[in-house]
């Protein structure tokens, strides 16, 4: 297995390119089982949650090739030869369950392994079964699958209420309404631009969709989609993640692409915390002025909050800041596995339930660390950069899900890191 070997830097500069969304993407993609003709999506990020989910689609007769190394996906879904995600892809990848809704939709019938638990909390779906439920599905979960089946004459539009906001229930209703009977209205949805890219890119393909980015979506069912090009909305998470890089080391980087709007709770507490925050024409401008970073709390909440998959980055961050900061984590039950592995490198922090008090310190040492999940991955490289000596991170196979070329991105603007094989 790889590692990553980070040595502390000095401050950075130059510009960082950020890619397509692998949220929106692995959302998008399922969308190729709505149409018998092809979906293009461009600015695809290159990742192995991408390649999950071409396996999965794959597996279910729809056809994917990757152009353009890999930044164009070119799907087409002319019949279905399966209708079952099986347990061995649907285990590493929890995403797999959005294939349910709009299998469900076009061909009424729709098997999927349940994705069981992850590393960071619980993460069930019931929310997914209930949307669907709603619209007439009968489900019957045994073997650990969803069995499902829509009635005589396909899902019907209804309304639905989510008792919480889920981004990944959200999509998975939303794509089975654009084919269901009559008008479906969902309430107390997530407003993620993820949503609202999805909602996009189904109305390019012919679907009657309102209220993308508020509360309520109301969609009007119709007979067929058909084909469409779609570029993937830029990633707002690796945006994030690449902000925080001359936050941590000091300098300056301009991250490509990147927009205010995508992230704006977030930059707010840049702000708070010292750092210049500033929209160019070609992204977002990050610099840190000299001295030390200040402490601020961050709750996360649902978009457009302060967004759970930056909370790990953030409290790298908050670990050399000057002061205690405060993190609540309000998303994921179990969400704070970075933590030990930052205290292997002199943070001092304290988890109880979902809260993690942070005591600034000075310094950071380097240290050997494990990824324990995607975004835990990428804070120990962060606070890496910001230590003295040298830092060794295991387990990187994590980090190969959700950031695409992280060691040349970052060696670009000046970064100590690389890659190696494990002895
Ligand atoms: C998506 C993102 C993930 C991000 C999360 C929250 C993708 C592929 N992943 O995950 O990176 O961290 O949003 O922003 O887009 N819940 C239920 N029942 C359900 C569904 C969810 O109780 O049926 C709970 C979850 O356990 C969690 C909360 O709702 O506590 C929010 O989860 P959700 O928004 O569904 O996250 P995902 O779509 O899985």
């Amino acid at each position: 297995m790889d590692q990553i070997i980070v040595r502390g830097n000095g401050p950075l500069k130059g510009e960082i390119p950020i890619a397509g969304a692998k949220n929106a993407c692995l959302t998008l993609m399922p969308a190729t089982l709505l149409t018998d003709q092809p979906l293009t999506l461009t600015n695809a990020p290159r990742l192995s949650d991408i390649r999950t989910m071409t396996a999965l689609l794959q597996s279910l007769g729809a056809e994917v090739a990757g152009l353009q190394e890999g930044q164009v996906l070119a799907l087409s879904s002319h019949a279905l030869t399966s209708h079952r995600a099986d347990y061995d892809i649907v285990r590493k990848m929890r995403a797999s369950i959005l294939v349910l809704g709009p299998m469900l939709a076009r061909d009424g019938v729709a098997e999927v392994s349940l994705p069981g638990g992850c590393a960071i909390g619980a993460r069930p779906v019931d929310l997914h079964l209930r949307a669907l439920e709603a619209m007439g599905a009968s489900l019957d979960l045994r073997d650990g699958y969803v069995h499902a089946r829509a009635p005589h004459g396909g899902l019907r539009g209804a309304v639905f209420e989510f008792p919480l906001v889920s981004v990944g229930a959200t999509e998975n209703a939303l794509m089975a309404a654009t084919l269901a009977r009559g008008t479906t209205v969902l309430k107390n949805v997530a407003r993620e631009p993820e949503i609202v890219d999805l909602a996009r890119c189904l109305r390019a393909m012919g679907a009657r969709i309102e209220g993308e980015g508020t509360g309520t979506l109301t969609i009007e069912g119709v007979d067929a989609l058909h084909g469409a090009t779609h570029p993937v909305v830029t990633d707002r998470i690796e945006l994030g993640t690449y902000m925080l890089a001359p936050a941590m080391c000091g300098g300056e980087v301009e991250c490509i692409g990147g927009r205010i709007e995508l992230l704006e709770a977030f930059c707010e507490k840049l702000d708070e915390a010292g750092l210049v925050v500033e929209e160019t024409a070609r992204g977002i401008k990050v610099s840190r002025p000299n001295g030390r970073v200040r402490a601020v709390n961050v709750t996360t909440a649902p978009f457009p909050g302060f967004p759970t998959d930056l909370q790990a980055q953030f409290m790298a961050l908050m670990c050399l800041a000057d002061g205690t900061s405060i993190l609540e984590e309000t998303i994921f039950e179990n969400r704070f596995m970075h933590a030990p592995e930052l205290a292997r490198m002199g943070a001092r922090i304290e988890v109880q339930g979902g809260h993690a008090t942070v005591h600034g310190v000075e310094t950071l040492r380097g240290a050997p660390v494990m990824a324990t999940d995607l975004r835990a991955s990428v804070s120990l490289i962060l606070a890496g950069m910001a230590a003295e000596g040298q830092t060794t991170v295991s387990r990187v196979y994590h980090l190969d899900r959700g950031y695409e070329h992280v060691v040349r991105k970052l060696r670009a603007v000046g970064a100590h890191i690389e890659r190696v094989k494990e002895d």
